[in-house]
């Protein structure tokens, strides 16, 4: 089981940031290969909407994301990792959503595989913010559940922890931190 997290926080050693790595410890412990890719040291253009993925399902423009991208193709499983910024993903993050618009034209318009013969995968969103609002997590768990579908992915499980806003201030929710790490152990122990 390969396990890809991608951390989408521009803040080196932020809250969400701890929570990926705390999952990705748990999935490692239990057996999982796992590897974490930090968007902020990545070079990836928005989508410039000029489509030249009608062609055969590949963004035609040439930076990181396709690093990033045939990445998040080969895991087994993957765990995004995004702080909220204005009840959504940050900008790092929904740039490479925005790219793999690539993906959702390969299956839905050209009607082809993303991984040929391989079954459904499993995903899972971590994601922190400042406020307590009962919506907080609402239009951001929709957007994570059609990107992830656009990777052929499933939404199977969510982080989502309320209150948190200044660096570090995650180390004060133990239980939170736990529950990353049960995260990545259930999800490295699920069968396909
Ligand atoms: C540009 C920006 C926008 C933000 N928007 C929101 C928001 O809409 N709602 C909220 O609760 N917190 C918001 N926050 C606070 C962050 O979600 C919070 O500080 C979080 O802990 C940052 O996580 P990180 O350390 O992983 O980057 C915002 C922060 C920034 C910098």
């Amino acid at each position: 089981m390969r396990i890809l997290g991608i951390c989408g926080s521009p803040r080196k050693g932020g809250n969400t940031e701890v929570l990926l790595k705390e999952a990705l410890r748990g999935a490692e412990e239990a057996g999982a290969k796992v590897e974490v890719l930090f968007l902020r040291d990545k070079s990836i253009s928005p989508c410039l909407e000029i489509y030249g993925c009608k062609e055969d399902g590949r963004c035609v423009i040439e930076d990181d994301f396709q690093g990033v991208a045939e990445k998040m193709i080969g895991a087994d499983a993957l765990i995004l990792a995004s702080p909220i910024f204005f009840y959504t993903v940050s900008a790092h993050t929904k740039m490479l959503m925005d790219r793999c618009q690539s993906f959702w034209v390969k299956r839905y318009l050209l009607k082809m595989e993303i991984a040929p013969g391989r079954p459904r995968r499993k995903g899972a969103f971590i994601s922190v913010g400042a406020t307590r609002g009962k919506r907080l997590f609402a239009g951001v768990t929709l957007t994570v559940r059609y990107f992830f579908d656009a990777l052929d992915v499933d939404l199977w499980d969510t982080l989502l922890v309320r209150g948190v806003d200044e660096k570090g201030e995650i180390f004060d929710h133990r239980e939170e931190i736990q529950a990353a790490y049960e995260l990545g152990r259930r999800l490295a122990r699920e069968e396909g």
